[in-house]
């Protein structure tokens, strides 16, 4: 039988693969583990606490007032990360301000997490798969003093480490600290993260394609033209390929990292900038798809190589094989000027 290696020892072996001085990525991923098997037992429990125990606005035994899972998981999140002391502040799509630390030994955290801590949340009443997206970034500003915006609001190539939690059949937690990308899954009898998929890759190509198809005629020429390139028939390239859209994008770039595929939320015209957002979803999971050796850009540029201007901001994403963001990355640039003429022709 194989040795299994839990997350602990994983990060213990492999120290020098990390761009953080010993103990410090323990301690951080200590907290979002943490967190993320509390939010887990939730998660599991979603349809008892709402449809049997009680309806949202009740009580629970501690007497706090029910709280829905995005706020529960945001909350666990902050404070797991608050405990270990390594963070001096923290961005959340579930908070309209930065929160900066400003006591204490907080103040001497050397790093920044931003995270989307429930992503998916529509499909949590229909058990469905959701996850928990992060990344963390080295602060800017001097340890000791309260972080600033400068610290917020870091390029995706600044990363030092980025990861999810799915919380599907079973809850992983995938992560990379810039040395490929590594999956752990959670062995619900022991509450411990085993090492499951080592050195994870993207295959180059894919037969699957994920977009939410309903917005088709607010999309842009150039991916309008590829979904009828992937429902095209040629037997040489597989196609026409199949279509799966779960509405997490956790849930679908996991599958897309394993299987192969793309993932689009582009632009539409209600939304020029897509629905995801830059700092929570897109960089992190840019991040952790190039480290498998896929791609992610916002249809014409890298992910990673935007400099985000605000902390809530938006950009298309195209994400996923290599070989299929390419190919749509070549109908976006190819169709990008007779998007606006022919708009509404079909
Ligand atoms: P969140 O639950 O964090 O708000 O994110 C939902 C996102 C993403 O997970 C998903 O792929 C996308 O929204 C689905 O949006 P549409 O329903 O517009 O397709
Ligand atoms: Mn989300
Ligand atoms: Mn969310």
């Amino acid at each position: 039988m194989n040795r299994v290696v839990t997350l602990s020892e994983f990060i213990v072996e492999r120290q020098a693969d990390f761009p953080f001085a010993k103990g410090e990525l323990s301690r951080l991923l200590s907290a979002i583990r943490l967190a993320a098997k509390v939010v887990n037992r939730e998660v599991n429990k979603a349809g008892l606490v709402d449809d049997i125990l009680g309806s949202s606005g009740a009580e629970n035994i501690q007497g706090e007032v029910q709280q829905k899972l995005d706020v529960y998981a945001n909350n666990q999140m902050i404070n797991a990360l608050r405990a270990q002391q390594e963070v001096c502040g923290i961005g959340s799509e579930e908070n309209d301000e930065v929160i900066a630390f400003d006591k204490g030994q907080a103040l001497w955290g050397k790093y920044i997490v931003m995270m989307d801590p429930l992503d998916g949340s529509s499909n949590i009443d229909v058990n469905v798969s959701i996850g928990t997206i992060f990344s963390i970034y080295r602060r800017k500003s001097k340890a000791g003093t309260v972080a600033t915006a400068e610290d917020f609001l870091q390029p995706g190539l600044d990363l030092v480490a980025a990861g999810y939690v799915i919380y599907g059949s079973s809850t992983m937690l995938v992560f990379s600290t810039g040395n490929g990308v590594n999956g752990f899954t959670l062995d619900p009898s022991i509450g411990v993260f085993c090492l499951s998929h080592p050195n994870m890759r993207v295959p180059k190509d894919g037969r699957m394609y994920s977009i939410n198809e309903g917005n088709y005629r607010q999309f842009p020429e150039g991916v309008k033209r590829y979904i009828k390139y992937c429902q095209d028939e040629d037997a040489a390239t597989g196609r026409p390929y199949t279509s799966r859209y779960i509405g997490s994008l956790v849930a679908d770039v996991h599958r897309n990292m394993i299987k192969g595929g793309i993932y689009i939320y582009p632009s539409t015209g209600s939304n020029p900038d897509g629905k995801l957002r830059l700092m929570y979803e897109n960089i992190p999971l840019a991040f952790i798809v190039e480290q498998a050796g896929g791609r992610a850009t916002d249809g014409k540029n890298r992910i990673l190589s935007l400099t985000p201007e605000h902390l809530h901001q938006r950009t298309p994403l195209f994400i996923g094989s290599k070989n299929m963001v390419d190919k749509a990355e070549a109908f976006m640039e190819e169709y990008s000027s007779t998007s606006a003429a022919v708009k509404n022709e079909n």
